[in-house]
């Protein structure tokens, strides 16, 4: 039975009416990919300093990760490991792999919560902090992933001159990632 007037209350919902809710959920999943290239989009406008603005630098970051044989979801991490500053440059590793985990694999998840912490190497000395903010994490399965992600991917994509791919090259494959969440 299709229900067209939905609960009031959660406690007075039926099963039925969450089938649909579910239902159309799924069907608009799409919007998700939608939003992501929109917030990259709106990257571009962030520059604070750098010598390229946000969305250069994580086209940099996902160019620098796709030439190195990362797979599609590396790749697509890559892209949006900085969407996070999008709304707040504070924690922004943290909105970004909440943004991304229903999406990869857990070792995927873990280097871009964790990466400015690797990223502290390069240029933690400049505020007294500790460059080896990394050495917490040695042991995990994905410690060597988040190294190469901090030291040969970010930390290196500040480039004005690096050949750098356009969003559109990745747009299919952020559609594909963004498709199907593995939990909700
Ligand atoms: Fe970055």
């Amino acid at each position: 039975m299709t229900t067209t007037a939905s609960f009031r209350r959660m406690d007075e919902s039926t099963a039925e009416q969450w089938a649909e809710i579910g239902a159309r959920t799924c069907e608009r999943q799409v919007r998700v990919a939608a939003q992501i290239l929109r917030m990259l989009r709106d990257l571009g406008a962030i520059t604070d300093g750098f010598a390229v603005d946000q969305l250069r630098h994580s086209l940099q970051t996902a160019t620098r990760a796709e030439q190195a044989g990362a797979d599609e979801e590396m790749v697509v991490a890559a892209l949006c490991h900085d969407i996070g500053k999008f709304v707040s440059v504070p924690n922004h590793p943290r909105i970004a792999a909440e943004i991304l985990r229903p999406y990869v694999r857990d070792e995927v998840f873990h280097v871009i919560r964790t990466h400015q912490d690797f990223q502290g190497r390069h240029y933690y000395h400049h505020f007294g902090g500790d460059p080896e903010a990394r050495e917490q994490y040695r042991g995990e399965s994905w410690f060597e992933l988040g190294e190469r992600f901090a030291d040969l991917w970010d930390q290196a994509s500040f480039d004005p001159d690096f050949p750098t791919e356009p969003l559109e090259h990745f747009e299919p494959a952020v559609c594909r990632v963004f498709a199907r969440p593995r939990t909700f």
